[in-house]
């Protein structure tokens, strides 16, 4: 297992993180949600030598995805989505499935409840969670496709079944800080520290 090169990014106008994530030995990268603008996306991948292979939505909202697929076709990316989505994906994935950036392994998790297309992104010791859970609160769940029940099980079905030291990086800057380990989010999320559906539906449904 190589190093992987992760660079977030803060883009547009409502507080967007979009992520590079690049495999240290053949430089083969992926952007996770392309946000607002391109160029300084382009431009980071360039600094670090890295080739777009793949541009992957966390989920249909525009605000994550409305350059996707001019990203891809300028950078020769394919856009990846998951196959619940309304999107035009080159590829369709589905839950566990994996993208391979070379010698790494990409893990998708299907998360609906914010939308129904919603996934987060795997990679080592890491999780890009999109609009699924942010750092300090998680995802609106009031609009269409959304669900207070499926994001709950998302939550703590999914999510918190990762490793302590599993770092999240979410799809938007809410937090106090940009990342955190999910240890330490648990203790002081609200949607994390839910001892039930009922005490999440209480707060977020
Ligand atoms: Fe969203």
């Amino acid at each position: 297992m190589t190093e992987l090169i992760v660079r977030q990014l803060k883009v547009g106008t409502m507080d967007n993180f979009v992520y590079i994530i690049g495999d240290e030995k053949t430089k083969e990268a992926a952007v996770i949600d392309s946000g607002w603008e391109i160029d300084p996306i382009m431009d980071a991948a360039v600094k670090d030598g890295l080739k777009i292979k793949y541009a992957i939505a966390t989920h249909e909202h525009f605000d994550h995805t409305k350059t996707l697929r001019e990203l891809a076709e300028r950078s020769g990316a394919k856009v990846v989505v998951h196959e619940n989505s309304p999107l035009n994906g080159d590829v369709r994935v589905g839950d566990g499935e994996t993208l391979e950036l070379g010698g790494e392994k990409l893990k998708v998790l299907h998360t609906p409840g914010h939308t129904e297309d919603g996934i987060c992104i795997s990679a080592g010791m890491k999780l890009f969670t999109g609009d699924t859970l942010f750092i300090g609160t998680c995802g609106r769940t009031d609009l269409p496709g959304g669900s207070a029940r499926k994001l709950f099980e998302s939550l703590h079905g999914v999510i918190m079944k990762l490793p302590a030291q599993t770092l999240i990086y979410p799809g938007h800057d809410y937090g106090d800080v940009w990342f955190r380990a999910l240890e330490e989010e648990s203790k002081r999320n609200p949607a994390l520290m839910a001892r039930n559906v009922e005490e999440f539906l209480a707060l977020f449904g």
